[in-house]
């Protein structure tokens, strides 16, 4: 794997506020790269300082091996796709994805084959003619991505660019976005608050909060074996309980002892992060407590229930056993499931 992108201790502050404090990051040749995190966390202002709209505080953006801190945007063999993807309304698709090859000075017949080319592969090969505001989002947010893609940058920097689509649309354009990546060999930044979005497309994942980026990792790695409460919280759903280790059980701060048999140093404080389909809820089960809410998504259900453990448990039931809000139920877990978390 190749080092496409070298973004070292990168910072950059607005009045005082880190947006970004310390990035480090390598992104490889042909890699689908998501950045996730809440909002606010810097990833817009991480994707403006890669396409040079930022200015750094410190740190270095290494792309190809060069150094682009006095690179201007327009010679960056980059390109952003910004939040909001600002079509020219009154153009025809065609012009739209045709405009920067045409700032070029590009061979009219050149410009033809490329446009015509990319329109199919997105999916608009007969909408060449119409003009963007007769579009729908699903559609305007393709022409976007051919505008992006047809001057072939090495890397694609994507804000947000699902959005603005309902979550049909989303989901096709999510599997569409793979293959074009695929299709084009382009490497793909791609930023979202998504975090199933950034499971389901990307080959590896930076979760970010406050400027930081907490960890990078693949979406398994990230959901087995996250390395901060953070991360653990932010990425699928869990249950974290926090306490210390005592001979095979967690002992939490109000005085309840859970099983957990996971190997750590005793008395040490940790989370245990419980995913919820490592907690079943059995008529054996030694933990009781009454149902609070209930999930339904089809084949199962996300049952929460308030257990006396400080803070809710959640764990998943098949959709013929769904339970009632307020029900009692009984779960349990085996003491060597979950994962031990430690503050970082
Ligand atoms: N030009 C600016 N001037 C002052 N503060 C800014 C500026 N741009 C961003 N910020 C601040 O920097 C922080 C990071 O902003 P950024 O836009 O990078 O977040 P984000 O992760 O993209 O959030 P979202 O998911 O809402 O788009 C925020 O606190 C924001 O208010
Ligand atoms: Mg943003």
């Amino acid at each position: 794997m190749t080092v496409l992108l070298d973004i070292h201790n990168v910072s950059k502050a607005f009045d005082q506020l880190a947006a970004l404090d310390n990035v480090s990051l390598q992104i490889h040749t042909n890699e689908f790269f998501a950045i996730l995190g809440p909002s606010g966390s810097g990833k817009t202002t991480l994707l403006r300082a890669l396409a040079g709209f930022e200015s750094l505080d410190s740190g270095q953006i290494v792309l190809d091996g060069q150094d682009v801190a006095d690179v201007p945007p327009n010679e960056r063999p980059v390109n952003l796709m910004f939040q909001s993807y600002a079509l020219f309304p009154h153009m025809t698709v065609f012009d739209n994805v045709a405009y920067g090859l045409r700032r070029e000075k590009r061979p009219q017949g050149e410009i033809a084959e490329r446009v015509t080319s990319l329109l199919a592969t997105v999916g608009l090969g007969d909408m060449a003619t119409r003009r963007t505001h007769q579009l729908s989002g699903g559609q305007k947010q393709r022409v976007a991505l051919a505008r992006a893609i047809v001057k072939r940058p090495k890397i694609l920097l994507l804000d947000e660019p699902l959005s603005a689509l309902d979550r049909k649309v989303r989901e096709d354009m999510q599997l569409e976005l793979k293959r074009l990546q695929h299709e084009v060999g382009i490497t793909f930044v791609v930023v979202t608050h998504d975090q199933e979005e950034a499971m389901s497309m990307a080959d590896r994942i930076a979760v970010m909060d406050q400027g930081r980026v907490e960890q990078v990792a693949t979406p398994v790695e990230l959901y087995k074996n996250p390395g901060n409460p953070f991360v653990a919280n932010f990425i699928g759903t869990s249950t974290l309980l926090r306490g210390h280790l005592s001979s095979g059980r967690l002992h939490l701060t109000n005085g309840v002892k859970v099983p957990c048999s996971l190997p750590s140093e005793d008395g040490a404080e940790i989370w245990l992060m419980l995913r919820p389909e490592d907690i079943s809820q059995t008529p054996a089960g030694a933990i009781t407590g009454t149902v609070i809410s209930t999930n339904f998504y089809g084949p199962n259900c996300l049952v929460v229930a308030e257990c006396g453990l400080e803070i809710p448990v959640k764990y998943l039931v098949g959709n013929s056993e769904v339970p009632r809000v307020g029900d009692a139920t009984k779960i349990s877990w085996a003491g060597d499931t979950g994962v031990v978390v430690r503050a970082s």
